[in-house]
């Protein structure tokens, strides 16, 4: 198996999975139990949080564990939107973000909030100029992705931070899901005041992941409950799913800094070898992700090439997993200024460390014999 998908998941590191089967046996009492296994768990609970603080270089009081970043995109943005609607109710965020802010987005649209959505460049990259002039007296949030799940463009979020500090009333989200691991983000002090991390993205396990929250700001919750997580997700704490995204963290992290240019060298013989097929047309940026290469087949349906590689074991996608049953056009490549034939026909090949280019190889060889095989039912 040849699996290049790792945007839409990855495998979990078997010492992860290892972590998360012993926590859940051994330590399996309610952190809330005022009992002494109680008390056991709760003091895993918070060795945790002052485990994963340490790697991402911020407070532990600011960490919620959460089950992922469609929960932590919706906790921060929901979350601030209801809290300081008194003050506004006007958001920021860009064309080109993924269905679990851009779906919040809507919703908060149908309840009156105002959103502005910022256009990208050709290379899916938003202008910090763009956020500066959208900011109005009235705008409480900023919302902007680190690393597009489709395409791999980097935002500026740096210089957005910045901007934004000058504007202490309103609030700056980063959804860092596909980001983390692969493209080192400061937290602290960097203007951000909420960023979203998912598990299963780090090959940690499905269902766990973090929201930051820098101290002090106030969210609206979304569930109620037992006020467990200082009262921001109510619900029995996930110990186990806790335990085991700091190891995947800290797995990561340590990739991150060590084996950056593998991955870098993959993906430069990538697009060396995507840009060298007639029929193909690139659509990640040159100074993307190391981890996202998205091309396009005009006239040959991604989902009849995904197949005829998934026969051959390469597992490849189209768009992002969460809408990549819904076949029509991308959203993402569109806002890039690309004909629709282009957005139709996008595929996504995304590494993880683990890949090598002796794979890469393969799944270009095979590619090709299967552009060959398809020529008669691609349209022209
Ligand atoms: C950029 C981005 N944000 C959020 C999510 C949602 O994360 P999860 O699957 O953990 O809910 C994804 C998943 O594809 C993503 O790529």
């Amino acid at each position: 198996m040849i699996y290049l998908d790792n945007s839409a998941t990855t495998k979990p590191h078997p010492e992860v999975l290892e972590s998360f089967l012993q926590v859940s046996s051994r330590f399996f009492a309610n952190p809330s139990s005022i009992h002494q296994l109680g008390g056991e768990t709760e003091k895993l609970l918070i060795q945790s949080k002052q485990q994963a603080a340490k790697l991402l270089a911020v407070h532990e009081e600011e960490i919620i564990f959460t089950s992922g970043g469609t929960e932590g995109n919706n906790i921060a943005m929901k979350g601030i939107a209801l809290e300081h609607q008194g003050r506004g109710k006007h958001i920021i965020t860009s064309e080109i973000e993924h269905p679990s802010v851009f779906e919040a987005c809507k919703s908060l649209e149908s309840l009156g909030f105002e959103i502005t959505y910022l256009p990208v460049n050709q290379n899916g990259v938003v202008s910090v100029e763009d956020v500066r002039q959208a900011i109005r007296n009235d705008t409480i949030l900023i919302s902007i992705m680190h690393v597009n799940n489709e395409i791999g463009s980097i935002q500026p979020i740096q210089e957005i931070g910045q901007l934004a500090k000058n504007y202490p009333k309103l609030f700056f989200h980063v959804d860092h899901v596909q980001g983390l691991g692969k493209i080192p983000l400061t937290l602290a002090n960097s203007g951000i005041d909420l960023c979203t991390m998912s598990g299963h993205k780090i090959h940690g396990v499905k269902g766990t992941g973090i929201l930051y929250i820098r101290k002090g700001i106030k969210l609206c919750p979304l569930f109620h409950g037992g006020e467990q997580e200082r009262n921001i997700r109510s619900g029995t704490e996930n110990l186990a799913g806790a335990v085991a995204f700091v190891k995947a963290l800290r797995f990561i992290k340590n990739r991150e800094a060590t084996e950056a240019t593998k991955l870098q060298q993959m993906q430069q013989f990538l697009r060396n070898e995507l840009q060298s097929i007639p029929a193909v047309m690139m659509n990640s940026p040159e100074d993307g992700a190391p981890h996202i290469m998205n091309f396009s087949i005009p006239g040959l349906k991604p989902e009849v090439m995904i197949h005829t590689l998934g026969k051959q074991g390469i597992f490849i996608s189209t768009k992002s997993a969460c809408s990549s049953k819904d076949l029509d056009e991308s959203r993402i490549i569109k806002a890039c200024g690309y004909n629709q034939a282009r957005a139709k026909s996008a595929l996504r090949v995304s590494l993880s460390y683990d890949n090598t280019i002796e794979e890469l190889k393969t799944f270009l060889h095979t590619l090709k014999e299967a552009l060959l095989q398809l020529s008669d039912v691609m349209e022209r």
